[in-house]
């Protein structure tokens, strides 16, 4: 028997071909897994209305960790899955399967590491080296929504709430409602994940990322709780910003931040903004950790237009299933397989379109691979 079993979840579009690229590089490496294919995306929601069915949810609590491609996530209401005439009738609306996923397994954790490899041509400074903790399943993501509002929800608000008044003469469906739910516990979790992996890896300074200004409530909790949990940590500097400020000072110097710790859509934002600091969509990549499992992807999406071209980065993704070796332990491997990502991003001589080359998704993996 093998002594890991992995879920193997290309999902849609390009994540089919980044994953390819992912197996030749952990083939390579010889770690001794099991893969085990899942069904998730697109697809089986437009199949079987559901993009996570229960057969990979099974999978999944059955495995040692995951990696995840990419899947299409399109905003569509109950009116027009009404089109589709398989889920016609079933009043269902689509909710992202990566968003589920981690709230299901509660994958509290998503870590993105922000690193500039030297010698790859977009990056916007040399020398990043920013790690971000964005909490993963509470927040804005809550999907708590409501549109229209019912009634007695309007009729709870305008007694218990002041400022709620100024929407009591506005029609039900003429607004809506999308809940910030933010737990202290939830919040100590992240928080303590982030401020632990400073201690570990002798990072000096945790950024809190919050709007704690305006948006009193949630982000206040949240960056409360930080301000307890640091005193625990005495060796380490905790710093906070707003989330507007933050994206300019992140431009202005990004040498002033090591550590951040965001509640989840803030969190989103920011890692957008970093991982295009150091190249863009090819190079970010993701963990989404909780304690029992982790779920390792691209940052990207599926980039319908490019798909079946074979013409898009893997980096991003052969640097989770460097992070995917981290938290299977093998740290070996990890260390190998990011040094053959440096080497080859250093020598230049296979690059991706987004880097400014003319070479495939499989030919970047071949040649990392051919340095392990
Ligand atoms: C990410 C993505 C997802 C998110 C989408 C695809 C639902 O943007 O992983 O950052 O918003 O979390
Ligand atoms: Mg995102």
């Amino acid at each position: 028997m093998a002594k890991y079993k992995i879920a193997w979840l290309p999902g849609d579009g390009i994540g089919i071909e980044v994953l390819e690229a992912a197996k030749i590089v952990l083939d390579k490496l010889n770690l001794d897994a099991e893969y085990i294919h899942g069904d998730i995306g697109w697809e089986f929601w437009c199949k079987e209305g559901d993009a996570f069915p229960e057969r990979t949810i099974d999978l999944l609590n059955n495995v040692n960790a995951a990696m995840f491609g990419a899947i299409t996530s399109k905003p569509v209401k109950a009116a027009e899955a009404e089109l589709i005439p398989e889920l016609k009738g079933k009043g269902l609306v689509y909710r992202s399967p990566i968003v589920r996923m981690r709230q299901l397994f509660d994958l509290y954790t998503c870590l993105r590491p922000i690193k500039a490899y030297p010698g790859n041509p977009l990056n916007f400074k040399e020398n990043i080296d920013i790690v971000v903790f964005r909490e993963n399943t509470e927040d804005l993501y809550s999907g708590v929504e409501f549109n229209p509002v019912p009634e007695e929800l309007r009729d709870l608000l305008l007694k218990i709430s002041k400022p709620f008044s100024a929407f009591k003469d506005i029609p039900l469906d003429r607004y809506a409602i999308s809940c910030k739910i933010n737990t202290k516990k939830g919040s100590e979790k992240i928080i303590c994940a982030a401020f632990n992996f400073a201690k570990k890896f002798g990072r000096k300074k945790v950024t809190v990322v919050h709007k704690a200004n305006v948006v009193r409530a949630t982000d206040g909790l949240f960056f409360e709780t930080a301000k307890e949990i640091a005193k625990d940590y005495p060796g380490i500097q905790l710093d906070d910003a707003n989330i507007d400020a933050m994206t300019m000072w992140l431009l202005k110097n990004p040498f002033n931040y090591d550590v951040l710790v965001a509640p989840n859509l803030y969190g989103d934002i920011i890692s957008d903004l970093c991982a295009q600091m150091v190249g863009g969509l090819g190079f970010g990549c993701s963990g989404n950790i909780g304690d029992k499992l982790a779920v390792f992807e691209p940052t990207h999406g599926s980039a319908p237009k490019y798909f079946g071209q074979y013409k898009v980065n893997p980096i991003a993704t052969i640097l989770a299933a460097k992070m995917m070796l981290d938290w299977l332990g093998e740290k070996d491997m990890a260390v190998k397989l990011e040094n053959a990502v440096a080497e080859v991003i250093k020598e230049g001589k296979v690059r991706t379109y987004d880097m400014g080359g003319n070479n495939k998704t499989l030919e970047m993996a071949n040649e990392i691979a051919s340095k392990l």
